[in-house]
């Protein structure tokens, strides 16, 4: 059943849609409204969040360099070092750029997977291709938290209009997935193979 309306608002409202847009959205100050809102007070938390991340992937990979078997992955871990010190210094220009100083704090998730490569080290035998699988393993849920959290906080950047910060983000970005598919090629290459030949009298 058809009901007619004669809510002034609504009619007028539905009438009027097209002239409204035109009128309504005000070129205001994306920039001033944007200084202190709850979106950019959220972003510059998860600034912190990473930040805290990189800086414990600067302290845990040298242990997964340590520990790595293959000269390969040794040297995966050690260019990843550098760049991921890089990652820091990148960090701490973007909150520069926002106006804030560099704060870290604590990633529950970075701790949580640091721990894993800690206990993969625990768990396997020196000088085993296992404990590359292992290693790569944990390295590749570093990099992944690092390529979803990056791209979500590029996303979030431009939103709020700093898409300087989100340049810069978006370098440490592709680092990251670079990283990713170094891991995933000395995976590839070889160790998994040499690893699932690997029985108990190698111990
Ligand atoms: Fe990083
Ligand atoms: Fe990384």
């Amino acid at each position: 059943m058809q009901k007619t309306h004669t809510s002034t608002a609504s009619a007028r409202s539905a009438r009027s849609t097209g002239k409204q847009a035109a009128t309504k959205t005000p070129s205001r100050s994306r920039s001033a409204a944007v200084s202190d809102s709850r979106l950019e007070k959220f972003f510059v938390d998860e600034l912190k969040d990473i930040y805290w991340a990189e800086k414990k992937l600067v302290k845990t990979l040298p242990k997964l360099q340590k520990a790595a078997n293959s000269d390969e992955l040794k040297q995966a871990f050690e260019n990843h070092l550098s760049e991921t010190e890089g990652h820091v210094e990148r960090l701490e220009q973007a909150f520069e750029m926002l106006g804030h100083r560099p704060q870290a704090k604590k990633c529950e998730a970075m701790e949580g997977i640091t721990e894993e490569g800690a206990s993969v080290i625990e768990d396997t035998d020196e000088g085993t291709a296992t404990r590359d699988v292992g290693l790569v393993l944990a390295g590749q849920k570093a990099e992944h938290y690092e390529i979803a959290t990056y791209g979500g906080l590029i996303q979030i950047a431009k939103t709020l209009g700093h898409n300087d910060v989100a340049q810069l983000l978006q370098q440490t970005l592709e680092e990251e997935k670079n990283a990713d598919q170094i891991l995933t090629g000395i995976a590839e290459g070889g160790i998994n193979y040499e690893a699932s030949e690997e029985g108990e009298e190698d111990q």
